[in-house]
């Protein structure tokens, strides 16, 4: 985590009276903070405390871990935290690692095994769409080919990056919620002073540091799975951006204070969510009043990740599309609306998944 990110995060914890935003501060004294010795302004393991609230948040290869609960956070996933650190050469100290365990004395972690999104599979799908063309790595024979050429021109995010980009500007803060392993970090970080990526999953935030910041090294190449076991690798180009940061926490308790923010982007997460409702309040929240809203998702809602009465739309008559239209309304105007953008997605060289995302950009008006 770079230093500049404590003038902007604050604190997630909800308190009675509403999300805490206490300003956060290094705590020297009860974690030894650890910084890179090739740039001491990259802090790579230490403790973020709340002036207001005291609540404590440690900071584990270089991800700030901003959530409720963060000692559980770290314990459920433990053993692939530990994996990925080791992997970095970056163990976790032994300081942390008392204070995780003593913290969660008695208790198995949650998720022994790998979680859909922070299965190494899904990251390394999430790098192909996000930083691949599957295009280039079809055989010159492959079916898909000639459907491409025909009707898919551009990617999914170069397609929603075009319909916000006249409505930034160089001065913006923007924040890209459930931003992966990072495509839509580094589009905005083109158009604004600096941008942050609020990620759930560790494993796709430690990858999206990786490639947006290098950090601890440079992700340049990713595997993509063709059949079975069989992969390919594949190289990544250079995606570095020095005016972005990565953060773990959830798009539905944002670490940032209220009117902060220029531009919010929300890019197929919204149906991915337990209380979609819940994070375009925080997004109406942190913008100003004139920030920019991008809302873009194929609505693809299952009671396994959204329980239906979160839905917004998609059931009685109410289509979602409309749902949502009428909710961004209340608080801001559309500027800019498309009915299909596609995304595409590789999974393997005969198998591949096809969304259409709704998009829709707004201003904030109070
Ligand atoms: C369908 S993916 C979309 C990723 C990216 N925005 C894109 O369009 O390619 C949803 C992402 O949201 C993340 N996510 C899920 N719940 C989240 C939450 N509460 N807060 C932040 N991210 C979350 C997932 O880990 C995953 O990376
Ligand atoms: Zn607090």
């Amino acid at each position: 985590m770079q230093r500049f990110a404590l003038n902007d995060l604050c604190c997630p914890s909800w308190l009675e009276a509403g999300a805490c935003l206490g300003r956060l501060l290094l705590d020297t004294q009860t974690v030894e903070p650890l910084h890179a010795e090739q740039d001491e302004n990259e802090l790579i393991e230490g403790m973020l405390v709340c002036q207001h609230c005291a609540a404590a948040y440690p900071v584990v290869c270089g991800l700030p871990i901003l959530v409720a609960d963060a000692w559980r956070y770290l314990w459920d996933r433990y053993d692939a935290i530990v994996g990925l650190a080791a992997e970095a050469r970056l163990p976790i100290g032994k300081t942390m690692d008392e204070w995780v365990r003593e913290r969660n004395a008695g208790t198995e972690p949650a998720m022994p095994g790998e979680s859909e999104y922070e299965s190494l599979a899904m990251t390394h799908e999430y790098l192909a769409v996000h930083f691949d063309d599957f295009r280039n790595a079809l055989p010159g024979d492959h079916p898909l080919l000639p459907i491409a050429r025909e009707h898919y021109r551009s990617d999914f995010y170069s397609v929603a990056m075009g319909m916000i980009e006249p409505h930034l500007d160089p001065t913006m803060l923007g924040i890209d919620l459930g931003c992966s392993v990072g495509r839509g970090v580094y589009e905005l970080a083109g158009h604004c002073k600096l941008v942050y990526g609020v990620e759930l999953a560790f494993h796709s935030a430690f990858v999206a540091r990786r490639v947006l910041r290098h950090f601890p090294a440079r992700m340049n190449e990713y595997r993509l799975r063709l059949d079975g076991d069989i992969s390919r690798q594949r190289s990544l180009p250079d995606r570095s951006r020095d005016n972005v940061e990565i953060v773990v926490a959830s798009a539905e308790s944002l670490p940032f204070a209220s009117g902060s923010c220029g531009v919010t982007n929300n890019w197929n997460i919204i149906d991915r969510l337990p209380d979609p409702e819940r994070m375009l309040a925080e997004q109406e929240r942190v913008l100003r009043v004139g920030g920019i809203l991008s809302l873009a998702a194929p609505y693809n809602w299952e009671n396994r990740h959204t329980p239906r009465k979160g839905w917004i739309g998609g059931k009685g008559a109410v289509r979602t599309v409309d749902a949502i239209r009428e909710r961004i309304l209340q608080s801001s105007e559309i500027l800019d609306e498309k009915a299909y953008i596609p995304w595409v997605f590789w999974i393997f060289e005969r198998y591949f998944e096809f969304f259409f995302s709704h998009g829709l950009v707004s201003r904030k008006r109070v």
